[in-house]
């Protein structure tokens, strides 16, 4: 079937999920509805399932111009109270709160209920308080997917302290320079990380880049057993550090607008920003999605396959749900390994009901053929749910069709790290799906769609999405940055928050979402910033200039195109293409690898030297029919070179 034809079609949830749902279709309207007519009584509602130690003064307190949001101001919590210590304390301390599934699948599944992990993280925080983090500090934690990266998120929040999750894929350069930004003393890594048999050496990451800058102490949590360099006074083996200390921890009591974590993402230009969030509105916001979006009822076993290092896992594995009591399964591996099957084997050994991951893994398990889905008795599945990207048509059926036997309901929920949750998507239950649309805002989102002059676009329209009004979850600032948090969101429409992505809405109120408008790659679901790509190859000795785009990739959705002009005097050719991915893995990390480099002899510029991006992306598109106006460039004769060069590919 054509995918036009297909995301034509409405599919409507099926019965199961909509006998079963929280929330079906009439439910959604109402609570939209007052929602947006009473936000304050709404929210103060859903906050309410949550255990405040002052409860809020004021619920939305925020203002897009000048910028400052606020939500539930005067209220006092602790997020690892409402995680962890209140599960407990109603009794469901022998529920199971994660099962952590290793890369090896014959290693040993770990099983941990509420009440182990309330006896994990007070070791973990204590440990933190004996090396000396205090409230406020920040805290950067560079992990495998094992539980002890979930430990430590929540031992932070148990104290006060901020973390700061880097991904364990990132280079020491990577690391170094979230570790500058946000002045983060402290250190919680593991000897190693392996995915899919592959070794990462994740101490060795974090002493080169402490070569760089320096940290107070670094804790190291024993995993792969692999050997590593402790340097004495600086270094701290985790089992070591935490014999002996103190059973009981209190939560600290934190305000609704104090920091919780910062979270490094790729911009349209120079480092990473550091997107900070705070405590009550993030809390109710992951709470709140985590209940209504996956529906979750006890006994559930929900699956999120996002790496803790990214927001996904962060609110989707963590925070979202073990503040409603969920069982979590944590899975340390990759989706190919020791067979493409490796996925659908996870989801028959523990009866998993509610499977969420991304686009590209879906892709890339597609292409292997059914046979590795049939084989497994998929039958516990209840809800599937897909995050990161656009999911195409195609694969949104075979997802629906293959793995969901055509019986279970997909939510394809669209947010960004800045939104902390979940802001587009059907509910189960509640909306019929149509392929490749995220579908209807949940409650208290309301998206514009914004044309090129600022003006807000009505009914079925294309557009730039906007958010016209704050909700719990939004970051609300950049660390250390505040200018730049106005700048970045809320400069090019004044008084909207702008996503960087385009839209469409149809005539049924669905959202379409496009893709990114500004200088932001989406290379398997991780965003990635042209620029960051770009300053690391003209690190290279022998670069002269690049400009790089993303140009469509059958599994990744975006690859990393590259254009590349030499120094005078340099040959091109297959090797320094070799050694140009491997420079760029080197300096970012083996994601931000390129897929094509391209040799030009120049770059399409305008007289005033600004280089015509537009162009160079319909080139690594192949669409060389619709390059607009090319007068204008300096020499526009490198338009005919560079498309030469495209089609000798
Ligand atoms: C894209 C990940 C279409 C989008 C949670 C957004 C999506 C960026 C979807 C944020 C989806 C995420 N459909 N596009 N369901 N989900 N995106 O910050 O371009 O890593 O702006 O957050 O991913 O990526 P981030």
């Amino acid at each position: 079937m054509a995918d036009a034809t297909i995301a034509e079609r409405w599919i409507e949830p099926p019965l199961q999920a909509r006998e079963h749902t929280l929330c079906d279709a009439d439910t959604y309207e109402a609570m939209y509805r007052r929602s947006i007519e009473e936000p304050d009584a709404f929210w103060d509602e859903q906050a309410a399932r949550l255990e405040w130690i002052t409860p809020p003064e004021t619920i939305a307190d925020w203002s897009f111009d000048p910028v400052a949001i606020r939500w539930f101001t005067g209220g006092t919590l602790n997020l690892c109270h409402n995680a962890v210590d209140r599960h407990v304390a109603a009794g469901r301390g022998e529920t199971i709160a994660l099962i952590f599934e290793p890369d090896d699948p014959a290693g040993e599944v770990r099983r941990i209920t509420y009440a182990g992990l309330q006896r994990e993280v007070i070791r973990m925080a204590n440990t933190l308080k004996q090396l000396g983090v205090a409230r406020g500090d920040r805290v950067t934690i560079t992990m495998p997917m094992i539980p002890e990266a979930a430990f430590a998120m929540l031992a932070c929040a148990r104290i006060g302290a901020v973390h700061s999750v880097v991904f364990g894929g990132f280079s020491p350069d990577a690391i170094a320079g979230r570790v500058e930004d946000c002045a983060s003393d402290w250190i919680i890594c593991a000897d190693g990380a392996v995915r899919g048999a592959k070794p990462v050496p994740l101490k060795a990451h974090v002493d080169a880049a402490l070569q760089k800058v320096a940290a107070k102490a670094v804790l190291v949590v024993r995993h792969t057993g692999v050997d590593v360099t402790m340097v004495a006074g600086r270094d701290h083996w985790y089992h070591e550090a935490s014999q002996g200390v103190a059973e009981d921890c209190p939560c600290e009591p934190m305000a609704a607008d104090d920091p919780l974590f910062i979270l490094y993402t790729s911009g349209s230009t120079g480092k990473p920003k550091g997107v900070l969030h705070t405590t009550g509105g993030y809390a109710v916001w992951t709470e709140t999605t985590f209940r209504y979006v996956f529906d979750y009822r006890p006994g559930e076993i929900y699956w999120c396959t996002a790496d803790i290092g990214w927001v996904t896992g962060h609110s989707y594995i963590v925070y979202g749900p073990l503040q409603n009591g969920a069982t979590a399964l944590m899975f340390e591996g990759v989706p190919n390994h020791p067979d493409h099957d490796r996925f659908w084997q996870v989801v028959a050994k523990h009866k998993v009901n509610i499977f969420y991951s991304a686009p590209t893994a879906i892709r890339s398990l597609m292409r292997e053929g059914d046979g590795h889905v049939t084989k497994h008795d998929l039958s516990s599945l209840r809800l599937l749910g897909s995050v990161g990207e656009p999911i195409n048509p195609e694969a949104w059926r075979w997802y629906h069709q293959v793995v969901g036997k055509g019986a279970v309901p997909i939510v394809d929920t669209w947010w960004q790290t800045e939104t902390g949750g979940i802001m587009i998507t059907t509910l189960p239950g509640a909306h019929p799906m149509k392929p490749g649309s995220a579908g209807r805002p949940f409650f208290g989102v309301c998206p514009q769609l914004v044309d090129g002059d600022g003006q807000v676009l009505d009914g079925a329209t294309e557009g730039n999405l906007c958010i016209s009004r704050s909700w719990p979850g939004q970051a609300t600032t950049i660390y250390g940055d505040h200018e730049r948090f106005v700048q970045t969101y809320f400069s090019t429409y004044p008084g909207k928050y702008f996503t960087g992505d385009g839209c469409r809405r149809d005539e049924d109120g669905y959202y379409w979402i496009t893709g990114r408008v500004d200088d932001v790659i989406n290379v398997s679901g991780h965003r990635l910033g042209t620029a960051e790509v770009e300053s690391a190859l003209v690190l290279h000795p022998r670069v002269a200039e690049a400009a790089v785009v993303g140009a469509p990739h059958d599994i990744k959705g975006q690859g990393i195109y590259c254009y590349v002009t030499l120094n005078v005097g340099e040959e091109p050719g297959e090797g320094l293409a070799a050694e140009l991915r491997a420079h760029v893995r080197q300096e970012i990390g083996p994601i931000a690898t390129p897929d094509f480099v391209h040799f030009t002899p120049g770059l399409p510029k305008t007289r005033s030297g600004k280089i015509m991006r537009r162009i160079l992306r319909k080139i690594a598109e192949n669409d060389f029919g619709s390059l607009g106006d090319t007068s204008t460039l300096a020499d526009p004769s490198i338009v005919e070179t560079l498309i030469d060069g495209r089609q000798n590919r």
